[in-house]
């Protein structure tokens, strides 16, 4: 590739793609929806809704980080020690380089929310309020509600950490991440390295979007156990929507 021009003009740069902005947002949507569903009886649908659409989200971002474009892919920003110790040395110097994709520090950072929203959704589906229950919940002798609830204020606390980490990386490296993750490009100076990030596979997301939709859809399909709406977990939970009582036991 050559640079045709000489020019001093700072260069707008392709950085994330179509599909990596998509599932931030809808993450970000899905995440607040099960927030402020969980938990409530009236808004049980909508939550197991929201959750289980999580769980295929979060399947097709793994995808997407195989076969999507340059910054997406999970080995452009694998968490490497060395580079992380670099970089949290430069922010303490108040001068962090400025990355095209995930800096070394936000890279642990998609890590680890993803592996947050991951343990919510399994979590979930091992949980029961009242009049409302997981579809695996009682399996392998299994009620998860509390870790489920814990699970989510992790969640809680990391989603703050990355909003902390998002504005200081913004103004120490006078990068304009949020308004990348929206229109997908960054801006450089003529004398700053960088070029417009490699396309993903067409293909890889036609088949990452299947294996998404179809998690979600599996999940879906699961009966539904029965809780009785007794509160406190002490209900009967069990049968699925045939009731056939397969799944029947009590619950102290
Ligand atoms: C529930 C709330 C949120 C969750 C779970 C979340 C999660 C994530 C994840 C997993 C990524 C990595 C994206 C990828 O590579 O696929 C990311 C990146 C990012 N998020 Fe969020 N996010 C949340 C809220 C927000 C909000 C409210 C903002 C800003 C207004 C924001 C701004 C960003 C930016 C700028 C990046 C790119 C960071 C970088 O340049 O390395 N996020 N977020
Ligand atoms: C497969 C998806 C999910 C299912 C089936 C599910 C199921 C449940 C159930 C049965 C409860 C009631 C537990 C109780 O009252 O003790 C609950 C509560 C809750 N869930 Fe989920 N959940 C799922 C995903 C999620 C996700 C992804 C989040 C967050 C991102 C989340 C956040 C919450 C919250 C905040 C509560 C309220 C906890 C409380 O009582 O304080 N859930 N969920």
């Amino acid at each position: 590739m050559t640079d045709t021009t000489a020019t001093s003009a700072p260069r707008s740069l392709r950085v994330w793609d179509l599909p990596t902005r998509l599932f931030h947002w809808s993450l970000l949507a899905l995440v607040l929806i099960s927030w402020f569903s969980g938990g409530e009886d009236e808004t049980a649908f909508i939550h197991r809704l929201s959750g289980m659409a999580l769980a295929g989200l979060i399947v097709f971002r793994v995808l997407w980080g195989f076969v999507g474009g340059e910054h997406a892919r999970i080995a452009a920003f694998f968490p490497n020690p060395f580079a992380i110790a670099g970089h949290i040395g430069k922010v303490a110097s108040g001068k962090p380089e400025r990355h095209l994709g995930h800096n070394p520090v936000g890279g642990v950072a998609v890590f680890l929310l993803l592996a947050a929203v991951s343990a919510c959704v399994i979590t979930g589906l091992f949980s029961s309020g009242e009049g409302f229950a997981g579809p695996l919940v009682g399996q392998f002798g299994l009620d998860m509600s509390e870790v489920h609830e814990g699970a989510f204020r992790v969640l809680q606390a990391l989603v703050a950490l990355h909003l902390l980490g998002v504005v200081v990386e913004s103004v120490l490296a006078k990068d304009a991440l949020v308004p990348a993750m929206i229109t997908g490009r960054k801006t450089r100076r003529a004398d700053e390295p960088g070029t417009d990030a490699r396309k993903g596979s067409v293909a890889g997301l036609v088949v990452a979007l299947l294996v998404g939709v179809s998690t979600t859809a599996a999940l879906w399909a699961l009966p539904t156990p029965a809780v009785a709406e007794d509160g406190e977990h002490g209900g009967q939970y069990g049968g699925g929507d045939d009731d056939d009582g397969d799944r029947d036991r009590d619950r102290d």
